[in-house]
């Protein structure tokens, strides 16, 4: 945490942004686990006040009960996270903030603690979770402006922002955002590729004559993305059916499991792939027995791929089929990522205009895909 956000921090207790029943992120087993402030206050608290997310709406409030549902759709962010993104956001005395996600409203009450409420304004699609955010602002003391909309179109009519915080995942950044952002302002945003869940924190400078926005990535991350950009996993029957793998091309990789999939969710390996192979989706399945499948599946035709990686073994089978061989776009990438170093996530940058995306390494003149 920068020092100007401790007197926020003491201030506004997460707390009292957060539901009765919730599910706390179990860090050691990736689970999220009920706890009820009316069966267990204490152990409430105690999860209130700990660096995990928190779980606060599940399958876009279609589910009930206490048991976990199938995906979450809304939450409250690791508080960590929740500190680096605002000293990432650089706010001033007097500036303008737009948040797209409201969830529990907490990081709106944070910004509106240091800037006032008047300043800020926060987007939720969910109206159910913005009415929450909204109630719980107000018993706060807080009550800043909360839109139930589509925070993809921003909010034209509270605009211009000095600052655009979006605390949800995206693929494509609107360009609206840019011309809703005051030049000199800053966007700062999860974004990532279709490739697979790899996101970083893009963080967007407006240009002077306010037609284009572009920086550096801040920090991994992983959020819930947008409900419009959400990770949709390619129907694999349709790819390959039935016998399919029979007139696949067969070859070989000396590429290892360790150095493909590398370490855990924050490893920078995944997200420069997935800026190099365009318009694929790969899903690294569970390991079983010694072997472990990653598939890859084109978005713009039907062509697979799928390598297999055993312990076993010292090089890994690859099937592939369809007009583009998948896995050898992939392993060019990789062998790209490798030969500059290994770059993290910090020595990309992405640049936002009217005509699309452009991400690039170490300078904006040395790009990677528009
Ligand atoms: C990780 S939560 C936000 C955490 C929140 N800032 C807090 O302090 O608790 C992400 C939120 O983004 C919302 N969201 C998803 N798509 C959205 C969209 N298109 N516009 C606005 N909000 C969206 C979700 O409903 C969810 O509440």
């Amino acid at each position: 945490m920068s020092p100007d956000w401790a007197p926020a921090f003491d201030a506004v207790p997460r707390s009292d942004f957060l539901p009765d029943l919730m599910w706390p992120h179990d860090m050691a087993t990736g689970r999220s686990v009920p706890v009820d402030k009316a069966r267990d206050p204490q152990a409430w608290q105690r999860h209130a006040d700990s660096n995990v997310p928190i779980v606060t709406q599940w399958d876009d409030g279609a589910h009930a009960g206490t048991t976990p549902g199938t995906s979450f759709s809304s939450s409250s962010s690791m508080p960590s996270l929740v500190f680096s993104m605002l000293a990432d956001l650089d706010v001033r005395d007097g500036q303008r903030v737009l948040e797209i996600g409201t969830g529990t409203a907490w990081n709106a009450a944070l910004l509106a603690h240091r800037l006032g409420a008047r300043n800020v304004v926060t987007m939720e699609v969910d109206g159910v979770v913005a009415a929450a955010g909204r109630n719980a602002l107000e018993r706060f003391g807080l009550p800043l402006e909360v839109v139930h909309g589509d925070g993809f179109l921003g909010c034209p009519e509270r605009a211009p922002f000095d600052r655009m915080i979006a605390t949800c995942g995206l693929r494509t950044i609107p360009f609206a955002w840019v011309e809703q952002t005051a030049p000199g302002g800053l966007i700062l945003v999860p974004w990532g590729t279709h490739y697979g869940p790899a996101e970083a924190t893009a963080r967007l400078l407006v240009a002077e004559d306010g037609r284009s926005a572009s920086g550096f990535f801040t920090r991994p991350v992983a959020f819930m993305r947008m409900r419009a950009q959400r990770f949709v996993r390619p129907p694999h029957d349709a790819y390959v059916p039935t016998g399919a793998g029979d007139d696949a091309d067969v070859s070989s990789t000396t590429v290892t499991e360790g150095e493909f999939c590398g370490t855990g969710t924050f490893a920078a390996v995944e997200f420069a792939i997935g800026l190099r192979v365009r318009d694929v989706s790969h899903v690294a399945d569970r390991k079983r027995d010694g072997v472990r499948p990653v598939l890859f599946y084109g978005l713009t035709d039907r062509s697979w791929a799928v390598v297999v990686f055993r312990d076993d073994r010292k090089e890994a089978t690859v099937y592939q089929s369809g007009p583009r061989h998948l896995w050898d776009e992939a392993e060019a990438a990789y062998r790209w990522w490798a030969d500059n170093g290994r770059p993290g996530v910090e020595r990309f940058g992405l640049t936002v205009t009217a005509d699309g995306h452009t991400t690039w390494l170490d300078d904006p003149g040395n790009v990677l895909a528009r």
